[in-house]
């Protein structure tokens, strides 16, 4: 596995990657603090007969709180590890400065207002952030395949959207984005990085977002969306979450949903003491 961090380094391995490998490799884009969620995406790139890169990079655009910054958890060597038994053949851990040069212009991406509802509202300019560093970690490594992990479903429709201005604007055929499913413990909870600042008594509390999904699935069919959105919440707030939102919408987009409009899918935030957790779940109602 090729370790690199400056764009030389970048550079000298992708070519010899690509001479061994071909052109088509698959992109996994991370911030580190690496778990099985991450691990999924690495399985499912490997699939592919292509090379993998991934790239560990905590970029500094995406937070809107600076404590959220500077709290983010890292731990590269153990990242490493993980990613060498996931049989990645190339991986990019640069520092901001690598990505961001001071000479560097960023582009004006038109998200289409995809990055302002939900997540973009609570976090302002974040989904532009993210935007961002996707649309220059792809400049600096083209590839065929961009794997991305449904957990964040609100960042695969703006990333998706990226893909879209990126082809319209270099004329390329630029990558397909490949959706992997969230990886979740035996409770239900979905894997993320920053579960690793919660302690064991928060871990409990964080579960009760999986126990609501299951009283959703049995519960909803009868309910209007309204109520089952503020029952749903009301069942969040009993077990120790502190809600930002709940939103039902049809699967695939940001709309509202509606009765007919196929199974729906519920967008959650909260947040548990000083951390704040992510999860959506699609609503098959019997
Ligand atoms: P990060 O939170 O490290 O996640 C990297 C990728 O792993 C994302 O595509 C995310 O959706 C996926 N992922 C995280 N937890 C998962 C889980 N439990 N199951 C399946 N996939 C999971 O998302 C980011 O980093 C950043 O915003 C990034 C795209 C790297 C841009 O900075």
């Amino acid at each position: 596995m090729l370790v690199t961090r400056t764009l030389e380094e970048l550079r000298e391995a992708l070519a010899s990657l690509e001479s061994s490998k071909g052109k088509d490799g698959g992109l996994v884009p991370t911030m580190g603090a690496l778990h099985e969620g991450h691990g999924a995406l690495m399985r499912v790139a490997r699939l592919s007969k292509a090379w993998v890169a991934a790239t560990i990079f905590v970029n500094p655009l995406q937070f809107n709180r600076p404590d959220d910054l500077a709290r983010y958890p890292r731990r590269e060597e153990e990242d490493l590890r993980l990613l060498q038994e996931h049989g990645v053949d190339l991986v990019f851990a640069p520092s901001p400065e690598v990505v961001f040069p001071q000479d560097w212009v960023a582009p004006d991406l038109d998200l289409n207002g995809l990055d302002l509802p939900w997540e973009g509202a609570f976090r302002p300019g974040h989904f532009k952030g993210v935007a961002t560093v996707v649309s220059r970690l792809l400049d600096l490594i083209p590839c065929a395949n961009l794997y991305m992990g449904l957990k964040d479903y609100q960042q695969c429709l703006v990333v998706e959207r990226l893909l879209h201005l990126r082809k319209a604007m270099l004329g390329l055929p630029g990558p397909a984005m490949v959706q992997v499913p969230t990886v979740r413990d035996a409770d239900g909870l979905a894997l993320s990085s920053r579960n690793l600042l919660l302690t064991p008594d928060q871990l409990a509390r964080a579960k009760g977002i999986a126990r609501t999904w299951s009283w959703m699935k049995a519960h909803g069919q009868g309910l209007e969306p309204v109520a089952l959105i503020e029952r749903a919440l009301e069942r969040l707030t009993a077990e120790g979450l502190r809600n930002e939102y709940l939103a039902l919408v049809r699967d695939g987009s940001l709309d509202p949903w509606r009765r007919g409009d196929g199974a729906p899918r519920a967008l959650y935030a909260g947040w548990l003491d000083e951390v704040r957790l992510i999860d959506n779940e699609s609503l098959p109602f019997p």
